[in-house]
């Protein structure tokens, strides 16, 4: 697997699988803001190979704020699940960001996401506090998740 930088070509690939991914996609626009307009945001690719073209595999976008890593979306394609891929992209976040000198990572996910805080636990990440009702399309609890230090 290579990771590199999003590009705004890659959108069209990302926007398929943010779409089968979340209940409220980010939209085009959203991507496009934070590739070309937004300075502390940081996105990055998974792909199968290094060629032109290869098939994207998943995506995450953080914002460095201070000394902190903010993982603000996270997505791998349902047909490429269970294979690695989250755990490949969220090293590389975290190498970068402590490349960066950051000191400590932090996200938000659905109370009722297994999947995720289980891959979020594995890296050390813990549940620090609770946002009720905080998704507007299900009224579901959003868990706080710290990881202290990078
Ligand atoms: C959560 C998600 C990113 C995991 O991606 P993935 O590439 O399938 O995960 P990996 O194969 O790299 O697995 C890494 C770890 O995550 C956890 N995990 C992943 N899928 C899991 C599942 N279905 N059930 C339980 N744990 C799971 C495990 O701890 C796993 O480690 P292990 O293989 O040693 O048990 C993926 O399911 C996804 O894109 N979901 C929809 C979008 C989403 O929820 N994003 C997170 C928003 S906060």
């Amino acid at each position: 697997m290579n990771t590199r930088p999003m590009r705004v070509e890659d959108v069209d690939a990302v926007l398929v699988i943010e779409r089968l991914s979340f209940p409220l996609p980010w939209s085009r626009e959203s991507f496009i803001r934070e590739i070309r307009e937004i300075d502390n945001s940081r996105l990055l690719v998974v792909t199968e190979d290094e060629e032109a073209g290869a098939d994207l595999m998943g995506y995450a976008c953080w914002w460095e704020v201070v000394d902190e890593c903010h993982i603000t979306n996270f997505a791998v394609a349902p047909a490429h699940r269970r294979k690695g891929v989250a755990d490949v992209l969220l090293g590389r976040i975290l190498e970068d960001a402590k490349g960066r000198g950051l000191l400590r990572a932090t996200l938000e996910v659905r109370l009722g996401n297994a999947a995720a805080i289980a891959l979020y636990e594995k890296w050390g990440f813990t549940a620090a506090a609770m946002r009720r009702r905080y998704y507007p399309d299900n009224s579901e609890d959003a868990l706080v998740m710290w990881k202290e230090k990078i």
